[in-house]
C-alpha cells in the first residue's frame, strides 16, 4: 500500500498511481496525489511533472463504494488547487479510459498526452450525477460548451483521436505514453510554454457570454428525452455556469448540485443498478478456478426474428457465427433481415461500410444442420414448441462436438426437459435474449439441473464478450422475467372492464418512466402470438381475443389496441376500441368507473413485486438485485427508481403487503394474495436487500 502514488524524482518527475484495478480515486489516491505533488513543488531539481498510472488504464473514476460514507479528506478539489498552483508544468500521460473523476484529474493538468486507443469521458450522468469535480467547468472551457455539453449528457467517452481535434488532448503518442509524456515535458520546458489552466481559458466561452442564446440551440441539440431524470436538467445549468458566471463560484453551485444527486433517490438507485449489474453474474457455488470453455465458433439454430439478431451478436464481437434454417427461403429473408438491419446502422453513421462487410463476412447461412459440428456454442431459436425443441437438440446432441455448449433461447419452456432430449445435460442451458436481440443488453443465463459449472462459466463469458449484462437465473416457467411479466397482465385486463381504457392503464407505467405500457407493448410484439397460445391453452383474454378475431392483430396490421396511421409505430386511442370495451362492461353487468393513475399502477406493478418475491424465496433468482437487473435491462423498468425490488423497499413492503391484500380480496384471486417472503418481511419490518444479507 505504501507505493498506492509514487514520485520518481528528475528534471522532469513521474509521478504514478498505482491502484488496481483501475486506479480508483479513492482516499489513499487522493492523499498520495496531494502528498506527491507537495513534495514535487517543494524539490528544486524538479522542473516539470508527468502524471501517469501503472496497470491497464489512467484513473478511471472516482471509489463510488465511498458515496454512501462521511466525505474522507483530503477532496479532489484540494489536490486540484495544489496542481494549479504549480509553477512547474504538468503533463497527464492517459491510457486506457480516463472517466469522470479520472478525466477531471487530466483536465486540471496543463497539458495532456493520450495514447493512441485511450477513450476518455463523463460517465456521471449514468450514475444519476454530474462531474462534480471541475468536468462541467474546465471542459467547456477546452473544448467548447457545443461539444462539452454531449459528452457531459451522453456520458459516453470519446476517441484520442476525437479528443487530439477538439483540443482535449494535445499530442497522441505511439509506444510507451509516460516516456511520450516525458518528451513531451522537455519539450515544453525547452520551449518556455506557457502554463495552459483550464480555468483561465476564456476563448471558447466568448460567443455564448456575448449571445446566450446560443446556448438553448445547443441544448436543444444534445438534450435526449430525459424523462424525470434530475441529473441532466442540473448537468445543463451547471454547464450554463460556466459562462454566466465566474469559475470558483460556478463550482460552488456545481458541488450543491452534485451533493443533492448524490444523496436523492435517484442516483442512488442508479448506483444501486451499477453495483447489481457486476454481481447478477456471480454464482457462490460456482467452484473456484472453474475455467469457461474456449469458444472459438458459433451457429444459431433459426433465422427468425431471435436467432437473426443472435447471430449479429456473435458477428459484432468478431465470433464466426453459422445460421442453421430448413429452408432457403426462410434463411434468405433471416439473412436479408440481418443485412437490412447493418445497412440502417450505416446509414445513421453508427458502423462503416467496411465494418459490415466485415461482419456479414463472419455469417454463414447453410440449410445443412451437420455444418453445427464446428461450432464451440450452439443457440437455438426454433419456434417455441416442446416437441421441436427436443428434436432439434436430439440433432444438436448427436453433430455437436463433445465440449460444445448447447444452449436455448426459449421464452418459457422447461429447460431441463430439453437438456433430457440429449445424452448430454451437464452440457444444456439456456441463454435467453430479449428482443431486438442485437440491441437489448439483458440476458437471461437459465441454469438447469444439470448444467456444468464451466458451461455456465462459459455462457457468462459469452454473454459478456458479446456486450450483454448476464443475469443467472433457475428454471421456471417464463424464469424471472417473464414470469413477473405475467403477473403484472393478471389486473391489466381487469382495469379494461372496470373502467379503464388502454391509454390509461399504459400511461400509468408510461408517467413512472417505461417505455411503453402493456397494451402498446402487445401490439409491437403482435397480438395473434399470445392468442395461438392462449387458444392452444383454453384460456381467454375476452378484451385481446376479440380484437385479433377483428383482424386487429396490432402494428403489423395497423391495428391492434390502438390504430396507428402511415406506417408510424405511435399508437392512437382508436373509439373503436373504446366502444368494444365499454360494450365488453355492459355484457358483464359492469358499471364502468373512473380508475385513477394510482390505483392502476399499483395493481400492474405491485403482483409483479409480489412474483418477484416468490421467484426469491424459491431461489430462483439468487439476489433480488438480480431481479432488478433483468426489468431494467430487459423490460424497460426506469433505471431511476432501481428496478421492482428497490423500489419495492422504498415505496414500503408493509403498504404494498396491504394494498396486495385489498386487491386479491376485490379480485377474488388468490394468486394476488401477498407471497410469504412479502409477509414475512413486511411484518418483521425487513427489507428485500436485508433478505440478500440474511441468504
Ligand atoms: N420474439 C421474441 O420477442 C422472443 C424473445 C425471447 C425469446 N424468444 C424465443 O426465441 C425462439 C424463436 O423465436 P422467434 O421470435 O425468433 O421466432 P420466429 O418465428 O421469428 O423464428 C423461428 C425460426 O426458426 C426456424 N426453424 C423452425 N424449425 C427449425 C429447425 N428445425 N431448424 C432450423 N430452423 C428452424 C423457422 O423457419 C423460423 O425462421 C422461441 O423459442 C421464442 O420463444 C422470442
Amino acid at each position: 500500500m505504501a507505493n498506492i502514488v509514487e514520485l520518481r524524482p528528475g528534471a522532469v518527475a513521474v509521478i504514478v498511481v498505482d491502484n488496481p484495478p483501475v486506479n480508483a480515486l479513492k482516499q489513499a489516491v487522493r492523499a498520495g496525489l496531494k502528498d506527491a505533488f507537495t513534495r514535487a513543488r517543494d524539490d528544486a531539481s524538479i522542473h516539470a511533472i508527468v502524471l501517469t498510472a501503472a496497470g491497464r488504464t489512467f484513473m478511471a473514476g472516482a471509489d463510488i463504494t465511498e458515496f454512501d460514507k462521511p466525505p474522507q479528506p483530503p477532496g479532489l478539489i484540494e489536490v486540484f488547487d495544489l496542481m494549479e498552483a504549480s509553477k512547474k508544468p504538468i503533463v497527464a500521460a492517459l491510457h486506457g479510459t480516463p472517466l469522470g473523476g479520472g478525466l477531471e484529474v487530466a483536465l486540471t493538468c496543463h497539458y495532456r498526452v493520450a495514447a493512441p486507443a485511450t477513450r476518455l469521458g463523463l460517465p456521471e450522468i449514468k450514475l444519476g450525477i454530474l462531474p462534480g469535480a471541475g468536468g462541467t467547468q474546465r471542459l467547456p472551457r477546452l473544448i467548447g460548451v457545443d461539444k462539452a455539453l454531449p459528452m457531459i449528457l451522453s456520458g459516453d467517452p470519446i476517441s484520442a483521436q476525437e479528443a487530439l481535434k477538439n483540443g482535449l488532448v494535445d499530442e497522441i503518442v505511439e509506444g510507451d505514453v509516460t516516456e511520450g509524456a516525458i518528451a513531451f515535458a522537455r519539450r515544453v520546458l525547452a520551449e518556455k510554454r506557457p502554463l495552459t489552466r483550464a480555468r483561465d481559458m476564456e476563448d471558447k466561452l466568448k460567443p455564448y457570454r456575448d449571445n446566450p442564446k446560443l446556448y438553448d440551440e445547443v441544448v436543444a441539440k444534445s438534450a435526449k428525452r430525459t424523462r424525470g431524470l434530475a441529473a441532466p436538467a442540473a448537468a445543463i445549468e451547471c454547464v450554463r455556469w460556466s459562462f454566466e458566471l465566474p469559475f470558483d463560484e460556478a463550482e460552488r453551485r456545481v458541488r450543491e448540485e452534485f451533493q443533492k444527486l448524490r444523496d436523492g433517490d435517484q442516483s442512488k438507485a442508479q448506483r444501486h443498478i451499477f453495483f447489481a449489474e457486476r454481481e447478477a453474474a456471480k454464482v457462490p457455488d460456482l467452484p473456484a478456478g472453474t475455467k469457461p470453455r474456449e469458444i472459438k465458433r458459433a451457429a444459431v439454430i433459426g433465422a427468425g426474428t431471435m436467432g437473426g439478431g443472435i447471430s449479429m451478436c456473435f458477428a459484432n464481437a468478431g465470433i464466426p457465427v453459422t445460421i442453421v434454417e430448413t429452408s432457403r427461403e426462410a434463411l434468405d429473408r433471416g439473412l436479408a433481415t440481418v443485412k437490412r438491419n447493418y445497412e440502417n446502422t450505416v446509414k445513421r453513421g453508427g458502423l462503416t461500410p467496411d465494418e459490415m462487410e466485415r461482419r456479414l463476412k463472419l455469417m454463414t447461412g447453410t440449410t445443412d444442420v451437420d455444418a453445427i459440428r464446428e461450432a464451440d456454442i450452439v443457440v437455438e431459436a426454433v419456434f417455441e414448441e416442446m416437441e421441436l425443441k427436443k428434436q432439434v437438440f436430439g440433432k444438436l446432441d448427436k453433430l455437436a462436438q463433445p465440449n460444445a455448449v448447447l444452449a436455448t433461447n426459449t421464452s418459457y419452456l422447461n429447460v431441463n426437459e430439453i437438456a433430457k432430449a440429449t445424452a448430454r445435460p451437464p452440457s444444456v442451458l439456456g441463454m435467453h435474449f430479449f428482443s431486438p436481440a442485437n440491441v437489448m443488453r439483458l440476458l437471461e443465463i437459465v441454469r438447469g439441473a444439470e448444467t456444468a459449472p464451466d458451461v455456465l462459466a462459459t455462457a457468462i463469458a459469452v454473454g459478456r464478450k458479446i456486450g450483454k449484462v448476464p443475469a443467472v437465473v433457475g428454471v421456471t416457467h417464463g424464469f424471472v422475467g417473464n414470469r413477473m411479466l405475467h403477473a403484472r397482465g393478471i389486473e391489466a385486463e381487469r382495469m379494461l372492464l372496470e373502467g379503464a381504457l388502454p391509454q390509461d392503464v399504459d400511461g400509468a407505467l408510461t408517467e413512472f418512466g417505461f417505455p411503453m405500457g402493456p397494451f402498446a407493448m402487445g401490439d409491437l410484439a403482435g397480438l395473434d402470438v399470445g392468442w395461438r397460445v392462449r387458444k392452444a391453452s383454453g384460456a381467454k383474454a375476452e378484451i385481446a381475443d376479440a380484437l385479433v378475431e377483428a383482424g386487429r392483430h396490432g402494428q403489423k396490421t395497423g391495428k391492434g389496441f390502438y390504430k396507428y396511421e402511415g406506417g408510424s409505430r405511435s399508437p392512437i386511442p382508436d373509439p373503436d376500441v373504446e366502444k368494444l370495451i365499454v360494450e365488453a362492461s355492459v355484457r358483464h353487468g359492469i358499471k364502468r368507473r373512473n380508475l385513477d393513475r394510482k390505483e392502476i399502477f399499483e395493481r400492474l406493478i405491485f403482483p409483479l413485486i409480489n412474483e418477484g418475491a416468490r421467484i426469491l424465496d424459491e431461489g430462483i433468482a439468487m439476489r433480488p438485485g438480480d431481479i432488478d437487473v433483468i426489468w431494467v435491462y430487459g423490460y424497460g423498468w426506469p433505471v431511476w427508481t432501481g428496478g421492482p425490488m428497490h423500489y419495492a423497499d422504498r415505496v414500503g413492503l408493509p403498504y404494498i403487503r396491504d394494498r396486495l391484500a385489498e386487491i386479491a380480496a376485490r379480485a377474488k384471486n388468490p394468486k394476488l394474495e401477498p407471497a410469504p417472503l412479502l409477509a414475512k418481511l413486511a411484518d418483521g419490518g425487513g427489507t428485500f436487500s436485508s433478505f440478500k444479507k440474511a441468504a
